[in-house]
């Protein structure tokens, strides 16, 4: 969840660095810090709060070197301050670290009674005593991290330096990511590939206990046991700007207007209409593997988990495939009954949320297969998995997920097609039927984000009431609950996402003037229930904010606010729906002067329990 950056080659460390942390600084932001070899020697500089505090005391206490390592900090262990912020020290070492060492408090007992003091409250400065401790037995830089990690539990990716080595940059990893780019004359190190696509595109994806050796000019990996490993040079593409704001206020504007874009990619190549089908060559698993599949479970947080939920319904209606959705968390936990004929769908942004990942590695050792729906390419869920459907969607950086949730949307009427089509609950006709619904879907998404001031109008009138209601039902009850998530992360007002059925078991019971009752009501099988519904919140003097498809009559003349979206097939709705409430969301926040992008307490990717 923080961010790591280190650089090692020919030029000033420190800018380098900071453009670095810039980019990462979504990943954790309560503190910064760097280090930086000047001299043979390595200075430490860290500060609380925003990057823009480190930057300022760089500028008044400057740091020349060309080797340097930083960091930006989410807290785990211990509050948000100096002493606590990264790179950590030790006698004769200086290191970042992403991760939880569970054994920290062991670990530290032991150290203390070697004599080392400790400076923080942090489960890092372990590793650091650990490393300096193996140092002091004559051990080299890489070898004394390897014996460090050897006795750590739990999780991490480290970029270590030491004034012993002044040449090398270490790196190791076991369950947060690192990365490595080159170029001829330099290298640089990152938790994310973001943090260095401004100087290369050539990188190397670190695995599970890998340690690197990072020269200027030669990077060498080897495993825990010292054994050389060989890790390919990868080529990424995304370029750096796109992971740039492109004039709008906030990456997660920039992010919502993208999806055409990001829906179109996630389709692109991926579908023969002429046969109906779906062409996924990466899925992993054959046709005969899909056919004898007996139950396919979703493993999934936050809104990855909401596209999982509406997963359930397209999978279940199109293919005939009983399907369980599983909050990660609690799946990894209950020793769940899967096994071999089942099938495990991991949907997950990042690919690096440590409860989807343990639910895809539970999964797997029971048996079941595992797929992921994943948009970092190389990233470890992806990994891991027998089969992965990426969504091409590029770099998420606004904290809240939109344009990741519909791409996973997207992927989902792919793979619903693919298995329906294998097992033969779809025909050649209704695949290209259904072809048809999805290709249409990008420009009708590009007409919804064209109507941003009718949103705008809806939030002015609600951004100040302090309670929101979210209804929904059948496939659009997720989408209730992703827009009440979205709500509630980015503009900090309490909002509930419920089963409009379930109305009557408790929230009817907080409605008043006051709180916002907003109402998904597409034209289907259930739209009289739904408006049963919403006439019980407006007897109760509910505003109520209806969003409706075309030609629908009655509803304006009740409803407070009211949003249409086009007249599309019921299993397409929830990826419209979804458009204006990712907007309500944004127009509330920006209107009462959130953080938008970053929002408090909240980090884009969760890697630790
Ligand atoms: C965090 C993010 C959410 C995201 C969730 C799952 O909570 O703030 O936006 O939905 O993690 O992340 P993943 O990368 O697995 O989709």
């Amino acid at each position: 969840m923080c961010g790591i950056v280190g650089y090692i080659g020919d030029q000033h460390a420190v800018p380098i660095l900071l453009e670095g942390l810039a980019k990462l600084e979504y990943r954790g932001y309560d503190s910064s810090g760097v280090a930086v070899l000047q001299d043979g020697m390595i200075t430490v500089r860290r500060s609380v709060g925003k990057l823009a505090n480190l930057q300022k005391l760089l500028k008044e206490q400057e740091l020349k070197g060309t080797i340097g390592i930083g960091h930006t900090r989410w807290a785990t262990h211990g509050k948000p301050s100096e002493q606590n912020a990264h790179p950590h020290r030790s006698k004769s070492c200086v290191l970042v670290h992403n991760g939880i060492i569970e054994n920290y408090q062991e670990l530290k007992y032991g150290l203390e009674r070697d004599g080392y003091k400790f400076q923080s409250e942090t489960d890092t400065e372990v590793v650091a005593h650990l490393i300096d401790k193996y140092l002091t037995k004559g051990q080299p830089l890489a070898e004394a991290v390897r014996s460090a990690v050897r006795e750590v539990r739990g999780s991490y990716a480290l970029v270590v330096m030491s004034e012993q080595a002044p040449e090398t940059l270490i790196a190791a990893r076991s369950g947060c990511p690192l990365i490595i780019g080159r170029t001829e004359r330099a290298a640089y190190v990152a938790s994310d590939v973001i943090a260095m696509l401004a100087h290369t595109r050539d990188v190397i994806y670190l695995n599970e206990g890998d340690v690197a050796i990072i020269g200027r000019e030669n990077v060498t990996v080897v495993d825990i046991e010292g054994r050389p490993v060989s890790r390919p040079l990868t080529r990424v593409t995304w370029d750096a700007a796109s992971a740039e704001k492109s004039g709008y206020p906030h990456f997660m504007l920039k992010e919502i207007h993208e999806q055409p874009q990001a829906i179109l990619d996630t389709m692109r190549g991926r579908y023969s209409y002429e046969a109906g089908e779906a062409d996924l060559p990466d899925i992993g698993l054959t046709p005969r593997d899909f056919a004898d599949v007996e139950r396919i479970w979703i493993v999934a947080c936050g809104t990855s988990w909401h596209a999982g939920l509406v997963g359930k319904y397209l999978l279940e209606e199109l293919a005939r495939i009983p399907v369980q959705v599983d909050i990660a968390s609690e799946f990894r936990y209950r020793d769940p009954l899967i096994g071999k004929g089942d099938l495990l769908l991991a949907i997950s942004q990042s690919g690096e949320t440590a409860d989807t990942l343990a639910a895809a590695r539970e999964a797997r050792a029971k048996g079941a297969r595992a797929v992921s729906i994943v948009n970092v390419v190389g990233s470890t869920l992806a990994r891991e998995s027998d089969g992965v459907l990426y969504t091409h969607c590029g770099p998420e950086i606004g904290v809240a997920s939109t344009k990741a949730f519909t791409a996973q949307l997207t992927a989902l009427y792919l793979l619903a097609l693919h298995v329906a089509r294998v097992r033969g609950t779809m025909t050649a006709v209704d695949g290209k039927a259904w072809l048809d619904r999805l290709v249409r879907i990008p420009s009708l998404v590009e007409g919804l984000l064209g109507r941003e001031a009718e949103i705008i109008a809806i939030a002015k009138r609600y951004h100040k009431k302090r309670n929101f209601l979210f209804l929904g039902r059948g496939i659009n009850y997720p989408i209730a609950l992703e827009g009440a998530l979205k709500l509630k992360e980015i503009s900090y007002i309490h909002a509930e996402g419920y089963a409009a059925g379930e109305m009557k078991h408790g929230p009817i019971a907080l409605i008043d003037k006051e709180m916002p009752v907003v109402v998904l009501a597409p034209r289907d099988r259930l739209y009289e229930k739904t408006v049963s519904n919403l006439m019980e919140v407006k007897a109760r003097r509910a505003p109520v904010i209806v969003f409706v498809v075309e030609g629908e009559r009655d509803l304006g003349k009740v409803a407070d606010g009211i949003f249409t979206i086009p007249d599309v097939h019921p299993l397409i709705a929830p990826i419209l729906f979804t458009i204006p409430l990712q907007l309500l969301a944004y127009h509330v926040a920006v209107l009462r002067g959130a953080d938008v992008d970053q929002p408090r307490n909240l980090a884009k990717s969760v890697t630790v329990e």
